[in-house]
């Protein structure tokens, strides 16, 4: 069977496999309260970069969790390496594996659109205290797409479909959050012309080369810069 996205990103390890990467989510998170009581949820945590940044610049609790077997393995390896005291589960957005208001702050980059989000929204919603913040970043399409173009991006990423701004806006608030605001705001080509730093950890090229992997991060590369005017994403903030 041909590997998804999500197996390629977790094949080679892709650290801040979202937009922005790591200098966006710094950049969050200096937005936000954050004290020693504060309980964070990276929620698909990927290689579990945004975890360990969380847990070596401030004093908080953080809890992690992925569904991806390799994920999980690189994410448990990162946090021993470095001696962080970070809970890390296996398990899905859809399904969370936590008591009904356990968390002050949900970090979500890059996931839902890999999932079924309205079950996961109803999960993060449930999971976090009133009042508590939810941070995602997700994919969205600049207008609606076409019927062939939705066709192309789901075949590349294993997904439902793209939302555009307003669909997210209304999918978060149907879950029950409100004072949901959009704090950035790009298209991949004018995310390119304001590039952040580049992410200095990259990828793990000590792995077997494997042309499936690789393909299906080509496929990745070439439809953003195909589709680099309508498709893009956004960072939503919405209060619980
Ligand atoms: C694009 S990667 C982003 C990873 C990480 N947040 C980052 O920014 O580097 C998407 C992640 O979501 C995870 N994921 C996808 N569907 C999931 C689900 N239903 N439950 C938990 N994790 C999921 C994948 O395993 C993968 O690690």
């Amino acid at each position: 069977m041909k590997p998804t996205y999500q197996d390629a990103l977790a094949y080679y390890g892709v650290n801040g496999a979202h937009p922005g990467g790591l200098a966006l989510t710094k950049t969050l998170l200096e937005q936000e309260l954050i004290t020693a009581a504060t309980k964070i949820l990276d929620a698909g945590c990927g290689t579990g970069q945004t975890s360990a940044y969380i847990k070596k610049n401030y004093p908080c609790h953080v809890t992690s969790i992925d569904y991806h077997p390799t994920m999980i393995k690189r994410a448990m390896s990162r946090f021993k390496k470095e001696q962080l005291s970070i809970s890390l589960f296996q398990g899905s957005l859809e399904k969370l594996p936590f008591a009904d208001n356990s968390f002050d702050i949900i970090l979500v980059e890059s996931v839902l659109i890999f999932t079924n989000w309205k079950k996961s929204l109803s999960e993060l919603k449930r999971v976090l205290r009133p009042n508590g913040v939810l941070l995602a970043s997700e994919m969205t399409s600049e207008r609606k797409l076409s019927p062939n173009e939705q066709y192309n991006m789901s075949s590349v990423y294993g997904i439902e479909k793209v939302l555009t701004e307003q669909e997210w806006i209304n999918d978060i608030q149907e879950a029950g959050f409100t004072s949901v605001e959009v704090k950035v705001s790009h298209s991949v080509f004018s995310h390119l012309l304001n590039a952040p730093e580049i992410d200095e950890e990259g990828l793990d090229l000590n792995v077997p080369g494997n042309a499936d992997m690789e393909n299906k991060l080509m496929e990745h590369s070439h439809i953003l810069y195909a589709y680099g005017n309508i498709v893009g994403y956004r960072v939503y903030r919405a209060i619980c």
